[in-house]
């Protein structure tokens, strides 16, 4: 049941609700319940064609013009982007098994700064040994017995593989192929220079080093 004719007053104009200021809407009431046409806030209207401006550029950026590239996309042109950085600049590789100590300076001064930064806690401020062994001595716990001889290979696997029951980790994390080269160069350059405090030897006595 619709009185239409009554929602408008004499000259045409809608009503108006005295309360809200708002118009009746006109073409539907049902049991006398009428709806109020409410005027939406600024902020609303701008908000919801601002919603619909953006949706538009998002379907034409994305999905037709492609202007843009989608999610997927974008992942794999990074993927590739890393493969390109990852070529034009190899990992540094050792040839571990004829390592070798370096006696550069610039390597040995490269050692230093990461045994002092790193060992001296155990290894002490000359290699003289506190929690770790004595490196100046020639006694090594994890030399080559059967060949009689200790050399970089052997320390390098101590590096890497750590001995973690004594309270030595592994660096292969933390330090790169070369510098576990260079610090273990700087620390066959201490054998012999006998500084003060020296540790008991520890392991066995070598005969041949480096
Ligand atoms: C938290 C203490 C600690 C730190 C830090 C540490 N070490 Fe050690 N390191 C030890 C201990 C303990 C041993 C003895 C392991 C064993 O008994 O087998 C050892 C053993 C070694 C050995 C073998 C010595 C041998 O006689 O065979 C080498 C080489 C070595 N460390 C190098 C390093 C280098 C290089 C660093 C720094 C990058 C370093 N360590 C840092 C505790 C440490």
């Amino acid at each position: 049941m619709s009185n239409t004719d009554e929602t408008k007053l004499p000259h045409g104009e809608p009503e108006i609700d005295e309360l809200t200021n708002d118009r009746y809407l006109t073409d539907h009431e049902y049991d006398g319940i009428r709806e109020l046409d409410n005027k939406l806030p600024a902020w609303w209207l701008y908000l919801f064609y601002f919603t619909i401006v953006f949706a538009l550029v998002y379907l034409v950026g994305y999905h037709l013009a492609e202007w843009w590239p989608l999610q997927d996309d974008e992942y794999k042109n990074e993927i590739a982007a890393v493969a390109e950085i990852k070529k034009a600049t190899p990992v540094e590789t050792l040839d571990l098994e004829n390592l070798i100590p370096l006696t550069a300076e610039a390597d040995l001064a490269a050692g230093k700064e990461t045994f002092d930064k790193i060992c001296v806690t155990c290894h002490g401020k000359f290699g003289e040994g506190l929690v770790g062994p004595n490196f100046t001595d020639m006694y090594w716990i994890h030399g080559d017995s059967t060949n009689n001889k200790v050399t970089i290979r052997n320390l390098y696997d101590v590096v890497i593989t750590g001995v973690i029951e004594k309270g030595m980790i592994s660096y292969k994390d933390q330090l790169s192929p070369v510098q576990i080269q260079q610090v273990l160069s700087f620390i066959i350059s201490l054998q012999g220079t006998n500084p003060a405090n020296q540790k008991k030897p520890e392991g066995k006595k070598y005969d041949t080093f480096g």
